[in-house]
């Protein structure tokens, strides 16, 4: 007498797009190896999409418009959730939650906006939530911060986490372009998006670094804790200045704990362009690809770098979620989600330490230096490099600052912007990793 086959995992997929059809096609391919990874084989028994018509490569019997049905069927074991954005993603995943099936989803709005409360929802059902693949694509980097490093104290979390701003400012760097023509360029490859606003405006990134904040610091940081400046006006001086003292510039997504001075840590979490030395590793991550840089008391500097977005390298974090929600329900378990516990207070932008580095357009005579420098200690911010070059009507100022709280330092620029004797303050970011 043979034993009857195992039962199949019966799954409902949420979205049949660049990353859904992936997932879908990897699922296929990969039949028998996820079948003795799980100990059960892994069914797709319905693909929730708004327009059926536009997926003729799906089998059609499979295809429903009402996700809703679909997250309710009782033959639905585990859902997978690859529509993005906020609703109808989080009602679905509620009712997933609510009906004791886990969740696999690349969701990085909604988690980064409603995580905690999401959490407690799949907690309390005793399921799971997974998402991986929200952050940096294919980069294995939510579950290291969550597992491997679970036993350490992360300082913090440097990340460059869009692969279009990447792209942009790996081009200007390249051919001296201003952001329009790189921008212009990436759309026209497929880079960005006809409405590029998310990525360009540094939302993608800051929904990104509230994910990572969260996980690293155990403590809820939502999109809204993250100060967000994009890319559109960073200048092609930008970038030349940023050469000029062997830097580039990246848009970097940065997560920190900052002690208080009161033996307390606090958490500042920002996205930002930014000039960082080409001597760091991540200056060398070019192109539109993603890199994660972590620093921990005790493991001390890691790097993760890879492909953050496309369909293959997309659908393999959602798969890799998959086998570990699916090994959990086989074993009757649910993992352990992330914790909130430390619940580190927030540190605003203003009185988070930065560095900035300046370039002014000056009238090279007595004295401007002096007063330049004057404005600098009026706001308590102490100078670490100047330099000039011409001379007469054309010299121009470079100056990068020691650190001291954003707001100082935005002062100083905009006292700068009132001096008569500065013709224009031509180029301004904010400097990491520099000695
Ligand atoms: N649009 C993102 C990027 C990928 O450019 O990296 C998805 O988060």
């Amino acid at each position: 007498m043979t034993a009857a086959p195992p039962v199949p995992l019966r799954v409902a997929l949420l979205g049949c797009g660049t990353v859904g059809s992936a997932v879908l096609r990897l699922i296929e391919d990969q039949a028998d190896d996820l079948t003795a990874r799980i100990g059960r084989p892994v069914e797709v028994v319905g693909i929730a999409v708004r327009r059926p018509a536009h997926h003729p490569d799906v089998p059609q019997h499979l295809l429903t418009t009402d996700a809703a049905a679909l997250v309710a069927r009782d033959d639905v074991d585990l859902v997978v959730e690859v529509i993005g954005g906020i609703e109808p993603a989080r009602s679905l995943m509620y009712a997933a939650f609510a009906s004791g099936k886990s969740v696999v989803s690349a969701n990085k709005a909604l988690l980064a906006e409603d995580g905690p409360a999401l959490h407690a929802a799949a907690a309390e059902a005793g399921v799971d939530l997974y998402y991986e693949a929200a952050v940096a694509g294919a980069i294995p980097l939510l579950r290291p911060l969550r597992e491997s490093l679970a036993g350490d104290q992360l300082r913090r979390v440097v990340g460059i986490v869009n692969g279009t701003t990447n792209y942009i400012l790996s081009r200007m760097a390249e051919t001296g372009a201003g952001f329009a023509e790189a921008l212009a360029e990436a759309t026209e490859l497929g880079y960005a998006e006809a409405d590029p606003t998310a990525d360009v405006d540094g939302f993608d990134a800051a929904a990104k670094a509230a994910i990572l904040a969260s996980l690293a610091f155990h403590t809820p940081v939502s999109s809204a804790d993250v100060y967000r400046e994009g890319i559109s006006a960073v200048s092609a001086t930008d970038v030349a200045r940023a050469a000029e003292i062997g830097c580039t510039v990246k848009l970097l997504a940065i997560c920190e704990r900052v002690p208080n001075g009161a033996g307390t840590d606090t958490v500042a979490v920002r996205v930002h362009p930014a000039m960082i030395p080409t001597t760091h590793p991540l200056a060398a991550v070019g192109g539109a690809f993603n890199a994660v840089f972590v620093e921990a008391e005790a493991a001390g500097q890691l790097m993760f770098y890879g492909q953050g977005a496309g369909g293959e390298p997309t659908a393999s974090a959602v798969l890799g979620d998959l086998v570990a929600v699916a090994r959990n329900r086989v074993a009757g378990a649910s993992g352990q989600g992330p914790t909130g516990y430390a619940d580190l207070a927030i540190r605003p932008m203003a009185e988070t330490p930065t560095r900035y580095h300046v370039s002014l357009d000056v009238a090279d005579r007595p004295g401007v230096l002096a007063a330049v420098a004057q404005e600098f200690a009026r706001q308590d911010v102490s100078i670490s490099t100047v330099r000039q070059t011409g001379r007469g009507d054309a010299a121009t100022l470079v100056i990068v600052t020691h650190s001291a709280p954003d707001a100082a330092l935005s002062a100083t620029i905009a006292a700068l912007r009132d001096m008569p004797a500065v013709r224009g303050v031509t180029s301004v970011l904010r400097v990491e990793g520099l000695s």
